[in-house]
């Protein structure tokens, strides 16, 4: 079979619904862009952990500070998984590492900002792992099978982060004046990047994932599901949103494109956003830390010996 029949065989099995595995053929293109998207996403749960862990000494009591432990440790976990299911596609967990701490490879918005109090672990826990669950949801149904499976396990762990984050929310916003202030606070600095999170506007005939299925939804369609779930819940908490204040159309809760400054994401896409510098040398710093495990893990004879 030629190359062009290959393709043709290959956009039929998709177009059906078809699944695609590790071995199966597929198109050089096809290959390239899981490989770049499972890898972002890989890189994501893995910078994800540190904002998270710069809150860990600030717990409010020892339960707070185990349930935050613990969803940390998932989060570096679903990296584990997702590096995998990107190594299995042609690149080495070393290179795929390296070109993270290098600053060549990307990770999402969200991980490149400050974090400053206890209102910023419940803004991450509800809205960001709720955002995330959005997309990961849509994404179980992903032609690239190896990713669907993975994501079902990770799904599973995201519900009960989601918990936790509400749980959290929810003590903050019964709690005293002062602590709904803190959560208030932490919504004007997130909603922006929130709202990012999802990206601009799809390129539906430009954008090959969503063509051969990889991603199922728009980034439209998926920012909008997150905004009708969860903006009545803050307006119902009491809380106010920043620019851009969504708006209500019968029972959708839309926000207006031109309300949206963009500009901020576009720095963090050439890797220049307000904590990037600092996260990429910190995440560098651990990885030589723990060269030893590595090499020890790599050579066990030599070191026995
Ligand atoms: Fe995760
Ligand atoms: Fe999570």
């Amino acid at each position: 079979m030629t190359y062009d029949e290959k393709l043709a065989r290959f956009n039929e099995h998709i177009e059906d619904g078809g699944k695609v595995e590790t071995n199966d053929w597929m198109p050089d293109d096809y290959r390239r862009g899981v490989l770049k998207f499972v890898e972002m996403h890989a890189n994501s749960e893995i910078m994800g952990a540190l904002p998270e862990r710069e809150c860990l000494p600030i717990a409010p009591s020892l339960r707070r500070k185990m349930s935050l432990a613990a969803k940390i440790q998932d989060e570096v976990g679903h990296a584990q998984l997702l590096y995998r299911v990107a190594e299995d596609l042609g690149k080495s967990r070393d290179t795929m590492f390296h070109d993270l701490v290098t600053g060549r490879s990307k990770f999402h918005n969200v991980f490149h900002y400050p974090v400053r109090h206890w209102g910023d672990v419940a803004i991450i826990g509800w809205l960001i792992d709720g955002a995330a669950l959005v997309t990961q949801a849509a994404l179980r149904d992903s032609s690239y099978a190896p990713y669907a499976r993975v994501l079902k396990r990770i799904c599973a762990e995201e519900q009960l982060h989601l918990r936790h984050g509400e749980h959290i929310t929810m003590e903050l916003s019964a709690g005293t004046d002062e602590q709904r202030a803190m959560f208030q606070e932490a919504l004007d600095r997130w909603w922006l990047p929130i709202i990012h999170f999802f990206g601009p506007r799809s390129n539906v005939a430009k954008d090959l994932l969503l063509r051969w299925k990889v991603k199922t939804r728009t980034n439209e369609d998926l920012r909008q599901e997150f905004l009708d779930r969860y903006v009545p819940k803050i307006l119902e908490l009491g809380y106010t949103f920043p620019t851009p204040v969504p708006y209500r159309d019968a029972d959708d809760y839309l926000v207006r494109d031109e309300d949206i400054d963009w500009e901020p994401l576009n720095d963090i896409k050439k890797n220049q956003g307000p904590e990037t510098e600092r996260r990429l040398t910190w995440r560098r710093d651990i990885y030589e830390t723990h060269r030893w495990v590595r090499d020890a893990m790599a050579e066990p004879a030599v070191h026995a010996a």
